[in-house]
């Protein structure tokens, strides 16, 4: 089992079978940091593309949240244009959900000041993404970072989204959101924001390093063998899963405490494949780890590989990318503008004509 974490009563667990007949807003944010990593593909956006079936769905790349670590201006361009490309490849489709990048919709700037002024430092304080973010040198620290939740807060409720799906490492941040709009309502009008709840998303919520099976699978490690990008081709997607860490143990068992690599590699197996964990772990018992990753490399080249080839079309047209972004945006005003004249009548904001 992953280390316990007790879901707390406000989280949706959801199977991806489509079993539950729910209903409301989606809204979930990506940010455009670095290309797209498979632990993003499993974790996250596999499951964005299959909430498009029951909720009304909107997804950002949030390129404002970036900018608390990007600072190059070529990068951020190409980052907003990649993750974009990465996602309608996954299939995420602009015609059913709202897909667009945070900066050209004004709204979530506006609300993240407001919610600000209703955030007490006390609860920034204890969120552990800053503190691991910021590091030794917390004075060093973009301000910008410290207030990241609150911003992400305002992501959600500009367009007050009820449920948002994110991996496990965003439950503090979801927590966050909530207390804000408590706290907003409580003080200018009861239930205005409804109080969004985390969908933590199946059994692939954490994919780990192929590397170091106790750490999180992210674009940020600085081993490119570490992680499987969206970009990359067949031959680099094999090869990194030939040579992913493995154990001396014999047969595929699922141990977590003792064999974290080999349940890393069992979770991808399962989710790639769409079958449970228990089942692939009982057809490759006795397997040696060379049939175990010969058949996954297999399988993540068949299932990723039409992904990476429809990304790569898409970024070869970039005017198609700026130009379903610049749409999704205009949908994404259409919702949270009305919200926003909402709120700055709810705190007295005066406006003229208004
Ligand atoms: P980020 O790359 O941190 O912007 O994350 C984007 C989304 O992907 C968030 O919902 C994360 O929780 C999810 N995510 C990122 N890395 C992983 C991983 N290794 N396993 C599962 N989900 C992940
Ligand atoms: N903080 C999220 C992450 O790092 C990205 C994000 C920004 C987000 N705004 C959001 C996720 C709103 C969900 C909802 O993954």
């Amino acid at each position: 089992m992953w280390p316990k974490k007790r879901a707390s009563k406000h989280v949706t667990r959801f199977s991806g079978t489509g079993e539950q007949a729910m209903q409301g807003r989606i809204f979930s944010g990506i940010q455009p940091t670095h290309g797209i990593q498979l632990g993003n593909y499993l974790g996250a956006i596999r499951n964005w593309v299959r909430l498009q079936d029951e909720y009304d769905c909107v997804y950002c790349v949030v390129d404002m949240h970036a900018l608390t670590t990007v600072h190059d201006r070529a990068t951020m361009a190409a980052n907003i244009r990649e993750v974009t490309a990465a996602l309608l490849a996954c299939g995420i489709d602009p015609k059913r959900s709202v897909l667009f990048n945070q900066s050209q919709v004004d709204a979530h700037a506006k609300l993240a000041w407001v919610l600000n002024c209703v955030t007490p430092l006390g609860w920034l304080n204890r969120m552990t993404q800053f503190k691991e973010k910021a590091g030794k040198n917390r004075e060093k620290a973009p301000a910008g970072l410290f207030v990241y939740p609150v911003l992400q807060a305002a992501d959600i409720l500009a367009y007050k989204a009820t449920h948002v799906p994110v991996g496990e490492d965003q439950k503090q941040h979801l927590e966050l959101s909530r207390d804000v709009a408590g706290s907003f309502n409580n003080r200018f009008a009861e239930d205005f924001f409804p109080l969004p709840e985390p969908m933590i998303l199946g059994d692939a919520a954490r994919v780990m390093s192929l590397r170091d099976g106790t750490k999180k699978m992210s674009k940020s490690d600085p081993s490119d063998m570490s992680r499987i990008n969206l970009t990359d081709d067949a031959d680099a997607i094999a090869n990194k899963i030939r040579k992913a860490k493995s154990d001396p143990h014999h047969g595929i068992t699922w141990d977590v405490e003792n064999r974290p690599e080999a349940s890393n590699l069992l979770t991808i197996f399962a989710a790639l494949s769409d079958r449970p964990r228990e089942d692939v772990a009982a057809e490759y018992a006795d397997a040696q780890f060379s049939r175990f990753k010969s058949d996954l490399a297999d399988l993540t080249v068949e299932k990723i590989g039409p992904v990476t080839a429809e990304m790569r079309r898409l970024m070869a047209d970039p005017g198609q990318i700026d130009a379903c972004l610049a749409e999704g945006a205009e949908r994404a005003r259409a919702i949270a503008d009305p919200v926003i004249e909402e709120v700055y009548d709810l705190v007295g904001f005066h406006r003229s004509g208004g």
